[in-house]
């Protein structure tokens, strides 16, 4: 029984923890996990990020250089692109990226490859635990077969758990310590021996009785708000066409005590995860001949919003008697969120594509990110990567429209409504004393 040795490790902290795939989610944990006494090891593909772990030096937002930097110095934290470490760690955990194909399915070619990593190197003793988001049956119709061909078996050998990550960059109040952790396990012993290892550094750990249940939960979660801003969405285009204020109506809505939850419209959804998350649910729901019908009419909402702000600012020119072709449009964000540096899946790139389709001459600034990159080509400039520019007096006089895509917190809105003659206002970036003192034209999702 290998249940009783790895409890006695991991709550003696004995355990060596690694993780693999260092990004916004697995750095965060390794750091935790050295944070709380345990020796923590990262496993990366990209040289560039090990090094630098191993410099003392951060490139995730919410993990402090100087945290890092004392962890490593210490000892207790390091990070490696030699797989064959793996063999030294009693608990290996999966937080490699978890995309699309183009046709929207599934890709878990990175699981698929960190599982090989350690298949290659199984040893008897070992728990691993996938916290990449992925669709219910990957953990145990995908993961253990493989670990299975190595000849070592479940409970006996090994132990396989799913634990899906919540992590939300950018948000100070909720960091890896203070969300709870749901756990499944593809057996007993594997989630009580995962649950026992979260717990060491997660305050509330929820087991579940199954990895698929753990695997569900996660895919429930990012569903429920892709549905939910789709709906915010339908709402702020519904009262666009009626000409009522939709965020008063939220905030109106949302004084309800009880039975009604706040969800927001903005320019389209974005980042790793509410894009894509869904798609995992119906692709494995249609492999069992489910038709996912909200998660369908959900991404068709969302996906159309980018095009809508790009009506809003064709209409705002229309009245200032302008064109959009050769019309100085300057957005402000593209960031998929506030206050951070994330520009994967942000609806601003699609309204870039958009706009520079139409002929405008297109400009942003996002003090979070220094450049973009297109691949999409069939604009005159498209594939043309664009740096951030200024915020500039200058630069906002001479913009026909500036377009709020992203509300980060340090832009100094009144001078732009001061200085812009029309702004376009996806986010409610703009409160009423802003909008009541504003001298540019202000037209709002
Ligand atoms: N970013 C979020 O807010 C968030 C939140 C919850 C869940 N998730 C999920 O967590 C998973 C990871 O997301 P992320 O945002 O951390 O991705 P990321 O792209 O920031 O990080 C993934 C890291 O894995 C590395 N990598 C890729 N293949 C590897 C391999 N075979 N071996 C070792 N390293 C490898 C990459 O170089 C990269 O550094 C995804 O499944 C995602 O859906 C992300």
């Amino acid at each position: 029984m290998i249940k009783s040795e790895l409890l006695k490790s991991v709550k003696e902290k004995r355990a060596r923890v690694g993780v693999i795939g260092l990004g916004y989610v697995g750095l965060p944990l390794v750091t935790e996990f050295a944070r709380r006494g345990f020796r923590g090891l990262g496993f990366e593909v990209d040289e560039a990020k090990a090094a630098k772990i191993n410099a003392g030096e951060s490139y995730i937002g919410d993990v402090p250089g100087a945290q890092i930097k004392e962890l490593v110095v210490a000892g207790r934290l390091r990070a490696t692109t030699n797989f064959d470490h793996l063999k030294n760690c009693d608990a290996i955990i999966i937080c490699v990226p978890t995309p699309l194909r183009k046709t929207k399915e599934p890709d878990v070619s990175f699981i698929l490859a960190a599982a090989e990593e350690i298949k290659k190197r199984l040893r008897r003793g070992q728990l691993i635990i996938l916290e990449s988001t992925t669709y219910p049956g990957t953990t145990d119709e995908v993961l253990l077969p493989m670990l299975q061909e190595t000849g070592l078996g479940l409970d006996e050998d090994f132990l396989l758990a799913f634990s899906p990550e919540r992590v939300d960059p950018g948000n100070p109040e909720f960091q890896t310590h203070n969300i709870p952790k749901v756990v499944g396990g593809v057996t007993e012993d594997s989630t009580e021996v995962a649950a026992s290892l979260y717990s060491q550094i997660v305050r509330d750990v929820h087991a579940v009785s199954s990895a698929r249940v753990a695997e569900a939960a996660k895919l429930l979660e990012n569903t429920f708000r892709a549905v939910n801003i789709g709906m915010a969405n339908e709402m702020a285009r519904l009262c666009y066409a009626l000409n009522i204020d939709t965020w008063e109506v939220i905030r109106a809505a949302a004084t309800k005590p009880f039975g009604f939850m706040p969800f927001y419209p903005g320019p389209g959804i974005g980042g790793h995860c509410i894009p894509l998350d869904p798609h995992y649910l119906s692709w494995k729901a249609r492999q069992h001949g489910f038709d996912s019908r909200f998660i369908g009419l959900a991404e068709e909402v969302n996906s159309r919003m980018p095009e809508h702000v790009v009506q809003l600012v064709a209409d705002g020119l229309n009245d200032d008697r302008k064109a959009m072709k050769g019309s100085r449009v300057l957005l402000i964000g593209v960031a998929y969120k506030k206050d951070i540096d994330d520009v994967r899946e942000s609806p601003a790139l699609s309204i870039i594509d958009r706009l520079r389709l139409k002929g405008c001459d297109v400009r942003y600034h996002d003090p979070f990110v220094r450049q973009v990159s297109f691949d999409d080509s069939h604009t005159e400039g498209g594939g043309r990567p664009l740096s951030s520019v200024e915020l500039s007096e200058d630069e906002i006089r001479s913009s026909d429209c500036v377009v709020i895509v992203t509300n980060h917190s340090n832009i100094d809105y009144a001078r732009v409504t001061a200085l812009a003659p029309l702004v376009v206002d996806t986010r409610n970036a703009l409160n009423g004393d802003l909008r009541r003192d504003s001298r540019a034209r202000i037209i709002r999702l």
